[in-house]
């Protein structure tokens, strides 16, 4: 907790990424990942490889959304392969920029994918919601693109912050917003697009029921190349009888 507490005081971050949680659950993931290492072991190793086959024969410039703390991104091998490796992210964390600065031509951009963080957080009750506008990277000419365990967690601040003045109805029409709009953003680059993440969660207790549910809702993708399960949350971790795994999916959408 201690480490976690410095971690958010000493983080350079936009303000509005910290004022609507981002830097705060950028730095629980990464605890999370800390703790459940070997849990995660084979879901980052998987999407490791994943992107190494999806980016083959490739070269140029490629963007990377949702680096995180780049557990799952295998850098140095794909900035071998590619001139320029753009990171994108609302909050970089240390590792990351000590990484990029030793291998020399990674970009750092900080910002928000959505589009729409500004509008969430001036939001009040009453006032139209606010409308996912994915621009992050408007204008760049780019040879690959991938979207890395992201897509599933873009709802969720804007949930957290907004959920309570929202019935079910609308609250699964802003996560479907949000979710169609990245696949947009990511189709709308005249380069091979990659999709790795969740596309199912699956809650389970002590006993043995289990419910899913689906993690990108409205969207039906092209068949995998490849598909595994993570235990994201083993028991203990969100709570003592809740276990949470999710099946992810790595998916060409264009190229
Ligand atoms: C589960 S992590 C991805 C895993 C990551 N590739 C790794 O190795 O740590 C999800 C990432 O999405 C980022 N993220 C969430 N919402 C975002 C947004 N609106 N814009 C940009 N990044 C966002 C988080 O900061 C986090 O780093």
């Amino acid at each position: 907790m201690l480490r976690e507490a410095l971690e958010w005081m000493t983080t350079p971050a936009p303000a509005i990424a910290r004022k609507l949680g981002y830097l705060g659950e950028a730095i629980a993931t990464s605890a999370r990942g800390r703790r459940q290492h070997k849990a995660w072991q084979e879901h980052r190793e998987r999407t490791r490889r994943a992107l190494v086959t999806a980016s083959e024969g490739l070269g140029g410039t490629a963007a990377l959304l949702g680096a995180g703390i780049i557990d799952d991104i295998p850098l140095a091998e794909l900035s071998a392969r590619f001139e320029k490796l753009v990171l994108v992210d609302i909050v970089h964390l240390a590792p990351v920029k000590q990484a990029a600065r030793q291998l020399g031509n990674i970009e750092l951009v900080c910002a928000d994918l959505t589009g729409m963080a500004p509008a969430l957080y001036r939001w009040q009750p009453g006032k139209a919601l606010p409308e996912p506008a994915p621009g992050a990277l408007a204008g760049r000419e780019l040879d690959f693109i991938a979207s890395v365990n992201l897509a599933g967690q873009l709802p969720v601040i804007p949930l957290r912050r907004l959920g309570r003045y929202l019935d079910e109805t609308q609250a699964a029409a802003l996560e479907a917003a949000i979710i169609a709009a990245h696949f947009g953003h990511l189709r709308s680059f005249n380069c091979p697009a990659l999709f790795i993440g969740e596309v199912e969660r699956r809650y389970s207790d002590r006993s043995g029921n289990t419910e899913t549910a689906p993690a990108l809702p409205g969207v039906t993708l092209p068949p995998a190349f490849d598909e595994w399960m993570w235990s994201l949350a083993p028991l203990g971790e969100i709570n003592r009888n809740t276990a949470l795994e999710c099946r992810v999916q790595a998916v060409r959408l264009t190229g």
